[in-house]
């Protein structure tokens, strides 16, 4: 039979050809995502493969496709796990086990196997995608089926196969990064009580290093995705004209410039879905203020009671594509809500950037519901009348003034 192989041409997944060829009998297809994870030896890559024994590798840019399709819709659904854990891992593997399924449908392979340990979400995330997508596939997972045990033992099973040990060097964190992130784990990070070091992060300057001078920058936003940005002045007029970009571009540029100000990371101990609890530190620089900057516009253009629904919504959003369930009937019928309610989440938003830390200096938008001449403290519009009030209350309170009527009647 054939197989098709998530491989990345590190270490593990390089030992997994052989381990596949020789427990399996079968040949291997190897597939690298590019997601963004910025690493990806394309040159090599081929050749390395090959050396470890594979058939063929197929390099596919899923770049554009993550952000549009998958970042963007969290995004604009505002999901966010566990108060603080943006899913930058969570949204990718679909997206590459989706890929693999269409290049095991390509080379006629009836099987799918990853690098994932036997006690992550990945796993899970993956496995799900394969199932949804193409039910009848079997699933390798080494990680739970050898005794490689760890890095020693990976490259004595290289050695005795005849294979390249791969030269990557290998960090001491096990990491995963792509276009929105990129998560620390193990290492000193398994205990809690732990800081990182600050030589750990990747993507964002140490805040207390970062520049001096605040920057701002306008970020302009359409139905609730993002569509461009600009750095700006304070003095400068809101929603002056915007360059387009592709949405990879615009995430792309935005990390740089809110990683230079050492915004967006977040330290968390998060609950698995395989039932353990695990310290994660995450970067998401360019997330963390597109998802404020979408929070922001939201002030402006949604009511009371849409917003409310929306935000939980979110929360059963979020833990849906955490647990991997992203092609499920139900988060996708939440993306249409999603869709729906955002319509009027068009506008701009002005955020600074100083030191760690963005915050809210400016928003606009034309499906604002925010009325000045009803707000003001000045009197200004008719539409709302002081004296209106005091029924209001009266009626509003009616539960609250009967209940404290009966109860100084029982305490009587
Ligand atoms: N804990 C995060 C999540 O479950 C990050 C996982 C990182 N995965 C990895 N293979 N390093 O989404
Ligand atoms: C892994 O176990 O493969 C990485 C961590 C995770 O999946 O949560």
């Amino acid at each position: 039979g054939k197989v098709v192989l998530a491989y990345s041409g590190g270490l593990d997944t390089s030992v997994i050809v052989p381990w596949l060829r020789e427990n399996y009998g079968c040949e291997v297809f190897c597939f690298t995502a590019d997601v963004g994870q910025g690493d990806v030896e394309t040159d090599g890559l081929h050749e390395k493969a090959r050396a470890s024994g594979a058939t063929d590798l197929r390099i596919a840019d899923l770049k554009e496709e993550f952000v549009k399709d998958y970042i963007y819709p969290c995004l604009r659904a505002g999901a966010v796990y566990e108060r603080k854990y943006l899913l930058g891992t969570s949204m990718a593997r679909p997206i590459i086990a989706k890929a693999m399924v269409d290049y095991a449908r390509d080379v006629g392979a009836d099987a799918v196997a990853h690098g994932c340990t036997g006690k992550g979400n990945d796993q899970v995330r993956f496995e799900l995608t394969f199932f949804a997508l193409d039910p009848n596939l079997h699933i390798v997972a080494p990680w739970r089926e050898w005794d490689i045990r760890g890095r020693e033992d990976a490259i004595d099973y290289a050695k005795k196969h005849n294979i390249p040990v791969p030269v990557t060097k290998k960090s001491i964190y096990s990491r995963d990064r792509n276009l929105w992130h990129i998560s620390h784990e193990g290492d000193i990070l398994e205990d809690p009580i732990n800081e990182p070091k600050e030589d750990m992060f990747v993507m964002s300057k140490d805040p207390t290093q970062a520049p001096d001078t605040p920057e701002y920058v306008d970020i302009s936003i359409e139905k609730g995705l993002p569509v461009s940005f600009k750095v700006t002045q304070s003095g400068d007029p809101v929603g002056a004209e915007f360059e387009t970009m592709t949405p990879a571009t615009l995430l792309a540029k935005l990390n740089e410039l809110a990683g230079k100000h050492g915004i967006g990371r977040v330290d968390m101990v998060e609950n698995r879905l395989v039932g353990m609890k695990s310290r994660g530190v995450y970067e998401t620089p360019g997330g963390t203020i597109l998802t404020l900057a979408c929070r922001e516009l939201e002030s402006l253009t949604l009511d009371r009671e849409t917003m409310q629904v929306k935000d939980s919504l979110a929360l059963k959003y979020a833990e849906l594509v955490y647990a991997g369930r992203w092609f499920d009937p139900l988060r996708e019928s939440m993306d249409a809500f999603m869709e729906k309610v955002s319509e009027t989440t068009t506008g701009t938003v002005r955020l600074k950037l100083f030191k760690g830390s963005a915050t809210v200096a400016s928003r606009f938008s034309p499906f604002s519901l925010y009325r000045e001449d009803i707000s003001s403290f000045e009197e200004g519009s008719k539409i709302y009348n002081q004296a209106d009030a005091a029924g209001f209350i009266r009626l509003y309170g009616l539960p609250t003034r009967v209940r404290a009527l009966q109860k100084k009647k029982s305490d009587q």
